[in-house]
């Protein structure tokens, strides 16, 4: 190659990267997502000036509903018309069936992934993962099995943090007696079924809690056991209110914050909109694990997808861009302290995080790890909301006696699963 190729090749290389580079940042790159409560908003903040910083523009595609439900819905429509978002937040167990339907950007062919073992929890690999294959991206993750306590409200009283049920249905009625609301919550299937999944493993246990609602296990979901965690799930009932209705978990976590309840039942993405308003892990709120599950770590991690469209090397640098800002220790740092959670990647500096955050981290390293079933960690959407409504309907109900939803569950999960 003589020299005046070569300078024409380094120019033309020059130019091209310029073009890229200022291409790149040009173009939008649609994400799909369902944070849309305050604390969720700050987060999400942090991955656009994250974005930004590395010249991808954040277009927001934000679903409202908790849980994420709603957002599952519409970015079915989108890509069934063939107009998927750049990448959507899908998680665990859907992250497979989306993958059934090639329509996913395999992340090892964008990035080298090799390093990933290094820092990732393996149970975090195995669920952002399809045949060894890194499939999401890994950003955070949540402790669903917590009780979150009103400081103020348990001073006031004197009382200490219930840790078995016994203890919480004394403290609960104590302070019900006092006039005061024992317990905060919201009043849609998921919470209701949120609960339910820390009362079922306080009462099956760890393992059983995975063999009935990861295998499905018909001999535990028939089991007495389970009949008695139905039951003990009721009798909480009587701590719900009429105008809790149909409220999200976003309105349930104000009344507790704002010293109207003593107590309520979350994951820890609720700590993102206390943090948002000020408030202080110790001084306004206490985190212990729900009654009974002391010894078990409940997760829920949050991933990115990204979806195969026009596949151009603009895309395809776009995507790289997303991925490597997503993986970045800054990143998974930033965005888990807006958010609540702690980031995926391990060994990363955690002096910035309170200390509920710190006692989740050591939990998740030192406790017994259950994948939640009400947070898409466990099965499928389609199966999981199937299985939330009939807990949720359960819990509402005023006829429906244990033993008959039990049984309804069974049916149920043979028809889900076909077995
Ligand atoms: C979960 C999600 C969390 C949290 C929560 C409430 O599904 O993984 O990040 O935001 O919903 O909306």
């Amino acid at each position: 190659m003589n020299k005046k190729n070569l300078i024409s090749v380094s120019s033309f290389a020059c130019i091209s990267a310029f073009v890229l580079s200022t291409t790149v940042s040009a173009a939008p790159f649609e994400v799909l997502h369902w944070w849309t409560e305050p604390g969720e908003l700050q987060s999400k903040q942090v991955l656009v000036d994250h974005l930004k910083v590395n010249d991808i523009e954040f277009e927001d595609f934000a679903i409202v509903g908790g849980g994420g439900d709603g957002a599952i819905h519409v970015l079915q429509m989108r890509a069934l018309s063939g107009t998927p978002p750049e990448a959507a937040q899908i998680k665990g167990p859907d992250i497979t069936e989306w993958n059934k339907l090639s329509m996913l950007v395999s992340i090892d062919k964008l990035v080298d992934t090799r390093a990933w073992t290094n820092f990732l929890p393996e149970v975090v690999i195995d669920h952002v993962s399809v045949d060894h294959e890194y499939m999401g991206v890994p950003i955070n993750i949540h402790r669903v099995n917590w009780l979150w306590l009103n400081t103020k409200i348990f001073k006031r009283f004197g009382l200490a943090a219930p840790t078995t049920w016994k203890q919480f249905f004394a403290v609960a009625d104590f302070i019900q007696a006092k006039g005061v609301k024992p317990l905060s919550m919201g009043g849609t299937p998921w919470q209701d079924a949120l609960l339910f999944e820390s009362v079922a493993i306080s009462v099956l246990g760890p393992e059983n809690y995975i063999k009935a609602f990861v295998h499905f296990d018909n001999n535990v979901i028939n089991s007495v056991a389970m009949v008695d965690a139905f039951k003990l799930f009721k009798r909480l009932h009587r701590y719900t209110s009429i105008a809790q209705q149909g409220q999200d978990w976003f309105w349930a976590s104000q009344s507790f914050i704002n010293d109207q309840a003593a107590m309520f039942f979350m994951g820890d993405w609720v700590k993102g909109s206390w943090t948002a308003a000020g408030k202080e892990a110790l001084k306004d709120y206490r985190c212990v694990p729900a009654p009974g599950t002391d010894g078990v770590f409940s997760y829920n991690i949050d991933s990115f997808v990204l979806f195969k469209k026009v596949n151009t090397d603009i895309e395809q640098a776009n995507q790289k861009i997303f991925v490597d800002t997503l993986i970045s220790p800054e990143f998974q740092i930033d965005f888990s302290v807006a958010k609540g959670s702690i980031p995926a990647r391990q060994n990363v500096d955690l002096s910035r995080f309170d200390s509920c955050s710190k006692q989740s981290a050591y939990d998740f390293d030192h406790k017994t790890k259950v994948p939640s079933f009400t947070q898409n960690m466990a099965t499928s959407s389609h199966q999981q909301g199937q299985i939330i409504q009939l807990i949720s309907d359960y819990f509402n109900s005023e006829s429906l006696s244990a033993e008959e939803a039990v049984q309804q569950l069974d049916v149920m999960v043979k028809a889900l699963t076909s077995k």
